[in-house]
């Protein structure tokens, strides 16, 4: 689990990566370990942050699984598939989370569901994130991605989208800790040696926290984990993530490693929530979407070396052409090109020109388009630092959670909430994305 690579060559001429540039991340992954602050290629945010310390951070155990560097690429419903865990995995190292998958649709055979769940055997770990609200599905789910070799599994316990929460799912089940618990218990009990974390929001809102709550849950019904996005259900994507949680939580819970989740957008930043919460890992979500190479950035300053020059246009259109022809080798030509259209938008997010052939992007049904369209593009370009931290995925305005009526009058009841409407069906992760 750790090993950095530099940016392979397999696009077209145009896309290829320039000697140049490759000797450039050559050398910056052999300078030697110091503890100066940070040189270039990070943000002014972060311009004196220390680089990490010889020892200073330690592996991150999930049951058995020891991953260094601590970091785990968070599970995101339409990005987190096989493909883009690859990619991820080739430039760096960390545990690298599958999408959502909805209990009821892999237990009836879902075709899409089963195939977002897929992965192929170079994939170790393999890691699963499952979203169920009863304790039975839960079980089975976790029982039977255990029998198929999976190596870590999550939960997911943060979903704010309206349709799930006012149906009592998603960031509405820690509300109900006995729920919240009965669930836990019998997806560890399925998982068996698997080991199994859950991943949770502050709460629903600030008036109604609960991730002190599923702190102790997590705890006492054995997960090797949990994951805290600092944010509360209200808060969707918006504001900044409240760090300061994640430290409350890692003074909490004693017996099992607290991993921290919000707003790393550099490397860098994973160093100073490290710092400022004591927490034993981090997830990055939107920070590594269209920059699949930060996790060759983390592997990096998380081992006392500087940030590495990010790829220049020509590089970042060669790891797209990459991605693109993942995609079709895993989904076919139709499904692989529809999803391309939006990584292109964040690929390319930033450069000059970029705006200008997003038009015809969004558009591409083949890959002799997408070079085309990227062909028009300052191939010489340099990654434009105003990017770095631009917000990528998900951002937008808070929104009131809708609960089912009297939910909150009855938080000691344990009655699983009543199935969605179209639970189970094709693409419903998309449909109930987030966390
Ligand atoms: C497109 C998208 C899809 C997401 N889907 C999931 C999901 O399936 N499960 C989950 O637990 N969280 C999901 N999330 C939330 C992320 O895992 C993460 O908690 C959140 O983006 C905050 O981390 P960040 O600030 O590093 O992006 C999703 C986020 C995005 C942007």
């Amino acid at each position: 689990m750790h090993a950095p690579h530099d940016h392979a060559p397999h696009g077209p001429s145009s896309c290829e990566p320039s000697p140049r540039a490759e000797a450039a991340n050559g050398h910056a992954q052999d300078e030697p370990s110091r503890t100066a602050a940070q040189p270039a290629w990070v943000s002014a945010r972060n311009a004196s942050t220390q680089s990490a310390a010889p020892g200073e951070f330690r592996a991150l155990a999930i049951g058995s699984l020891r991953v260094w560097p601590p970091v785990v690429l968070a599970p995101m419903a339409g990005v987190t598939n096989y493909p883009f865990r690859k990619l991820c995995r080739r430039f760096g190292a960390g545990l690298y989370v599958s999408e959502m998958i909805s209990a009821k649709g892999y237990l009836r055979g879902n075709r899409l569901t089963r195939l977002l769940a897929d992965s192929r055997p170079d994939e170790t770990p393999r890691s699963v994130q499952m979203y169920a609200a009863d304790p039975t599905e839960a079980g089975e789910m976790a029982r039977s991605l255990a029998d198929s070799g999976v190596d870590h599994l999550d939960m997911n316990f943060g979903c704010p989208v309206p349709k799930v929460t006012r149906s009592g799912g998603g960031s509405a089940i820690p509300l109900k800790p006995r729920l919240l618990a009965n669930i836990v218990r019998a997806a560890v009990k399925g998982a068996g040696q698997v080991p199994l974390t859950i991943k949770v929001r502050k709460g629903v809102s600030d008036e109604l926290p609960t991730f002190l709550d599923a702190g102790r849950i997590a705890e006492e019904e054995g997960c090797a984990a949990i994951g805290l996005h600092a944010r509360t259900a209200q808060q969707l994507y918006s504001g900044t993530a409240d760090w300061d949680a994640i430290g409350a939580l890692k003074s909490r819970v004693r017996s099992v490693p607290v991993l921290g989740n919000g707003d790393i957008w550099e490397a860098t930043d994973a160093l100073r929530m490290l710092r400022a919460t004591g927490c034993d890992g981090v997830i990055v979500g939107r920070g590594c979407l269209g920059r699949p190479w930060l996790f060759l950035e983390l592997a990096a300053v998380l081992e006392g070396r500087p940030t590495p020059r990010p790829p220049n246009l020509r590089e970042v259109c060669a790891i797209l052409d990459e991605h693109a022809r993942l995609l079709i080798e895993f989904f076919g030509l139709e499904m692989g090109m529809r999803q391309m259209r939006k990584w292109c938008a964040w690929y390319t997010k930033g450069f000059r020109g970029s705006s200008a052939v997003r038009e015809a992007l969004v558009r591409v049904e083949t890959l002799e388009q997408l070079h085309a369209a990227l062909a028009r593009l300052d191939m010489d370009e340099e990654f434009p630092m105003n990017a770095l931290r631009a917000i990528r995925g998900k951002a937008g305005a808070q929104k009131q959670v809708a609960l089912p009526h009297g939910w909150l009058a009855s938080r000691d009841d344990d009655a699983p909430p009543c199935a969605l409407e179209g639970e189970g069906d094709a693409g419903f992760e998309d449909e109930i994305s987030g966390g």
